[in-house]
Order: structure tokens, then sequence, then C-alpha cells
């Protein structure tokens, strides 16, 4: 058998892809291997949201050159949104890559990688393509836990981000075949399934007849061996009454809500196209409180966005220190080729980006900490996936809330369990507990 060795960069959605590759070719006989220097066919899945995430790829490149001159028959390709965005540069700075597609194309690997072993000359595939539902996946791919991507593209043309021109405009796959994926995995073993959308709160506008992301939720409620259920990424935009209902409302829906701010200070929110204030944000995150007490909050945060000033940046702190999220995720804006912001005048430097990144992230562990102490004592439903790396007797898995948790089994679990436990002791990134003696009810799932 042939041997694909994959590299995935980027989110979570390159994930789910990489592993559908890793399916498609291995029903075409090629079998991944972790040694890249044993592969016949390296693929990069790569990442454009930030310039840091291309240079990694680029520099990468320049390494697998040397395997490819000594190995002529390597192929090398390129995949997801730098091959979307950077076509010609990549043919420009690493004329030696083979194959060059984007996720459109992912469906057709194997005849595009055919293509390339056939005729030995470079094949690029960018274009647009029908959406396409692959269920084929990765052996590799974890069996407790599964990615399933409900829509693809995104229509908010926030002005810093590259996701319009590399993942195109709305486009929601229909409940029956979610379904029919979500049941196909579940007797496989799966428990849990995040959905997966650039705005996965949108989901469903785009189909005939309409339908939304909490309609979503009941119907997968209703698939019998289904544990839990996340999603990701919603936008504060489109977050309606409806969709807190059924956060609310829906049994396996995880108390666990990752809602991008962006910016705290409203001039930049305005100047970055995100189509609410600061105050309509304060009150979706009083709703879902209101919903659900304990809800587990995260946010991203872009510090530096052209035009910000030392006080809009005191404007996001002083947010982060009023929402109080259990997790904080920060970008320094990184400007993208063909975005509005890029040529925006009042660039920040990025020795100030640097030191607002580090102010916010000080913030940020406080708080987090801080939040974690209220876990002390308390019950949580956890999802047994493996043992600790560190000590083999230890079990480990997630609560609700999305936290690893560390506790003994006593021989009584086993993997793929969802037992409750009692947190005993809270670590930077990690939980300790002890088997409960009943099953509580569980803080995260308290409604
Ligand atoms: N620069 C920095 N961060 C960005 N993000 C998106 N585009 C950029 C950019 N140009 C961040 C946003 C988004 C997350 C996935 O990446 O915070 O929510």
């Amino acid at each position: 058998m042939a041997k694909l060795h994959l590299i995935t960069y980027g989110c979570q959605m390159n994930e789910y892809d990489s592993e559908r590759v890793a399916g498609l070719l291995r029903d075409a006989r090629w079998e991944l291997t972790t040694d890249e220097r044993e592969a016949d066919l390296i693929l990069l899945n790569t990442c454009a949201i930030r310039e840091k995430a291309e240079d990694k790829v680029f520099s990468k490149l320049g390494e697998l050159r040397r395997l490819k001159s000594s190995n002529p028959d390597l192929v090398l390709g390129v995949m997801g949104c730098m091959a979307q965005l950077h076509q010609a540069t990549i043919q420009s700075r690493a004329p030696y890559v083979d194959l060059v597609f984007g996720s459109p194309a992912i469906s057709r690997v194997t005849e595009l990688v055919d293509h390339v072993r056939r005729e030995r000359r470079p094949v690029m595939d960018t274009g647009e393509g029908p959406l396409v539902k692959i269920t084929a996946r990765a052996p590799s791919a974890s069996r407790l836990r599964a990615f399933v991507t409900v829509m693809e593209g995104c229509e908010k043309h926030c002005t810093f981000c590259v996701v319009p021109t590399t993942r195109g405009r709305e486009r929601s796959h229909t409940p029956e075949t979610i379904l029919a994926e979500v049941r196909g995995l579940v007797a496989d073993g799966v428990k849990e399934v995040t959905l997966l959308g650039q705005t996965v709160n949108a989901y469903g506008r785009d189909l005939t007849p309409p339908t939304d992301l909490g309609e979503l939720f009941w119907w997968l409620n209703d698939v019998d061996g289904l544990e839990r259920i996340r999603f990701t990424t919603s936008n504060p935009y489109n977050l309606t009454p409806r969709l807190i209902r059924a956060f609310r409302d829906v049994p396996k829906v995880c108390e666990w809500f990752h809602l991008p701010l962006q910016s705290g200070s409203n001039r930049i929110l305005a100047r970055m196209n995100r189509g609410y204030t600061v105050e309509r944000y304060l009150e979706l995150i009083a709703e879902l409180r209101d919903a659900v007490p304990d809800v587990t909050l995260s946010t991203d945060i872009i510090v530096g966005f052209p035009g910000e000033t030392d006080d809009d940046f005191q404007a996001t702190l002083a947010v982060v220190e009023r929402v109080g999220y259990d997790n904080v995720f920060a970008f320094r804006y990184s400007r993208r080729p063909g975005t509005p912001a890029a040529t925006m005048p009042d660039q920040v430097p990025d020795d100030v980006k640097a030191d607002r990144n580090t102010r916010l992230l000080a913030v940020t562990g406080r708080l987090a900490a801080a939040r974690s102490t209220r876990l002390l004592g308390r019950t949580v439903d956890v999802l047994v996936d493996g043992h600790s790396r560190k000590d083999a007797d230890v079990l480990a898995g997630r609560s609700r809330c999305n936290r690893v948790v560390n506790f003994d089994g006593q021989g009584q679990v086993a993997v793929g369990d969802v037992v409750p436990v009692t947190v005993t002791e809270v670590l930077p990134h990690s939980l300790r507990a002890t088997l409960a003696p009943h099953a509580e009810e569980a803080l995260c799932t308290s409604r």
C-alpha cells in the first residue's frame, strides 16, 4: 500500500477535512504514516486566518523540498484555505509542489492524486464546487468524539477576516445528511459530536425549507447512543432567543458556549463590521446566563486592530472582566490580503500588539483561574476517553463544560462511560476528582 503523511494546520474544520481526506484515500488503498520520510504522498492542510499560520506552511514546504530532491517520486500537495487564497504564490515560492486544491475539491482528492502520479505534472484545482458531504473517516480518528461540519462558508464580511474568500458563501448541509452522518458515527462508537460551521448559528437559513440550529439540536438529541452535542463557532449577530431556548432545553447540548467578542469598543466593532455593539453583546451574555446559569463561556479577541487606541483596548479589558470568561483566545491582528482592514491607514505597531496581548492574557488567566475554583467540591459528569498521560491507573475524560478531568476509576469504569465525579483539586489545565457515590446532578448539567 502507498503511504500518506498528512499535516493539518488551523481550525477544527481543517481537522475534519483532513479526516475525510485520509478516509477517502484509505478507500483508494493509501495507508497513513506518521513518518514523512517514508511517505509517497505528503499533504499539508493549511490555514490562512493569520500570517503566522502561512509562514509555518512555507517554512515546512522549504523543509520538504529537501525530501523531494532525495525522493523525486514523492507527491507534495497543499490543500485548504491557503491553497484557495494563494495558489499563485505557492506556485512561485514553492514550484516543486505537485498539487494544490481548495476545500471544494476535497471529494475528488483520489482522482487529483492519481492525475499527478499519472501525468507527472502539477495539478491545480481551486475553483468553486458543489457542497458534498463526505462520510469517509480516517482509521486514526477518535472513536468517542467527532467533528461534524454542518455548514460551510461565511457571509459576514468582518473587515479583518479572509474566510469569505477561502471558504465561500454560506451553504448548509441538510438535516437528513447530518443525521445520517451522526447515526453512522454513533454506530462506530462516537458519543460526542461537535457541530462545525464558520457561523454555525446561521445554520439552515439557506435551505428549502429553511431550518435552524435549535431544530437540528432536537433531531440529534433523538439519536440513541449519542451523549453530547457541542457546536462552534457562533456569531453574536445571529444569536436568537429561539437558539438560546434550544440551548437551554435540549438535554444533550452541553453547557458550553463560544461567543467571539473580538473587541470591547463600539468604535472598533463598527470598524470591524461586526454588526453588534458591546451593549448588545452583554445583553446576549445575560440572556445565556439567565437560561443556563452555569454556562461555560469562551471568546475570541483581536488586539491591535487598525485604529485601536489604548482606551479601546481598556474597554476590551473592562468587558472581559465583566463577563468573566472561562477561556479567552487572544489574537494579534494580522493583515490579510484582500480584506478591508488590511489597507486601513492607522495600523498598530507590532510591539503595541504584543504588549496588549500580554496584558490581556494576564487578565484572562486570573479570571479563568477564579472561575475554575467554583468547581471545587462540585459533582460533574465525565465522558471517559482514556488514561491520564502521567499515570495509567488514572482515567481521563471531559466534563460537559469541556474541562479535562483525571480520576481513579477504581476498576469500575471503562473508556466510553459517562460517570459522575466530585472535583477535589483545581489545576491550571485540568481537574482532579474522585468517583461520586451517587449520580448527583452535575454542576454543568444543572438546569
Ligand atoms: N487577525 C487576527 N485574528 C484574526 N481572526 C480572524 N481573522 C484575524 C486576523 N486577520 C481571529 C478572530 C476569529 C478567530 C478564529 O481568529 O478572533 O474569531
